[in-house]
């Protein structure tokens, strides 16, 4: 490493984060489960209903679109960051959360020199201090940079639907996660589900094979219903938390809010955008 970006580690390593920021991953096995609608109101109402300072990263590549889900137009992605514009620019607020959008390109830290990194790590540093809250909307499946978002995230909320192809693909993502990485911060989401009892069979099915195969315990974080309003809300890229706060979906996933707002944040801080980055160039 040359040895400016020797000097830079050190000072990135150096700065304390005060706040503690939680690090939070939402995840999938199979695309389409309701990832982005998860991640949105949940920022949505960290941020309104209990005044969290929170920041949603936008990390799905190809399908990135969250900024299309709140009717925000960018132009600014985080590989221009890489290339040496301020973080600071390209994050926008609606709605009372701070959106990363775009982190198509990251592929290239790769390609950028240590110093270049390190700056990039210590500009996402100092911004991820001001928040209580990072969520980070991955992609579907589970490519490197899905891995690499999970494995430096301090809990992941997978979401799967009651369908067998998304319970077989969250199952598939939980057992890398645990074999590969030793990973086992999951929080399960059954999303569209069509009545609480099949939201808990759902679970179950899930639960149990995770317990056979893997021996692992797996934790329930909600079951959400299945609504139409989300389907409204999508076509006139509005948010339901903010539209219709008292839909059925919106009130369980305040329950679910709720429940991690119980949890205190890590007492230590959690380096997260080294982790990222590291796994990131060295898988
Ligand atoms: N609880 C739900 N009830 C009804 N439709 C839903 C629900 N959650 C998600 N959807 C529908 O599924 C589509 C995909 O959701 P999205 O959040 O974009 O999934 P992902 O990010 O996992 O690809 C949305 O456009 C929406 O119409
Ligand atoms: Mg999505």
């Amino acid at each position: 490493m040359e040895e400016q970006a020797k000097g830079l580690l050190k000072l990135v390593n150096e700065k304390q984060i005060e706040k503690n920021t939680k690090f939070l991953a939402v995840a999938s096995g199979k695309g389409g489960v309701g990832k982005t609608n998860f991640a949105v109101n949940f920022a949505y109402i960290l941020a309104n209903d209990y005044d969290k300072k929170v920041l949603l990263i936008d990390a799905d590549i190809g399908m990135a679109n969250v900024h299309i889900l709140v009717n925000v137009n960018t132009k600014k992605t985080l590989k221009d960051i890489l290339n040496g514009a301020k973080i600071e620019e390209i994050i926008f607020n609606t709605r009372g959360i701070d959106i990363l959008p775009g982190f198509s390109g990251i592929d290239a830290i790769n390609e950028v020199e240590d110093s270049a990194v390190l700056r990039f790590i210590q500009n996402l540093n100092s911004i991820s201090e001001n928040y209580d809250y990072i969520l980070i909307d991955t992609a579907a499946g589970i490519d490197n940079k899905v891995i690499s978002f999970i494995r430096a995230s301090s809990q992941t909320y997978v979401i799967t639907t009651p369908e067998p192809t998304a319970i077989m693909d969250a199952y598939a993502l939980i057992k890398s996660m645990k074999k590969l990485y030793d990973y086992s911060n999951f929080k399960v989401i059954i999303n569209m589900a069509k009545s609480e009892e099949e939201g808990f069979e759902t679970f179950e099915r899930l639960r149990t094979s995770v317990k056979k195969f893997l021996d692992m315990e797996l934790t329930l974080g909600g079951i959400l219903p299945f609504t139409k309003n989300i389907q409204k809300t999508v076509r006139k890229k509005q948010i339901i938390s903010e539209v219709y706060p008292s839909d059925k979906f919106v009130l369980q996933l305040k329950r679910i809010a709720a429940e991690e707002l119980k949890e205190p944040p890590p007492e230590i801080k959690q380096k997260f955008w080294e982790k990222v980055v590291s796994f990131l160039r060295k898988g």
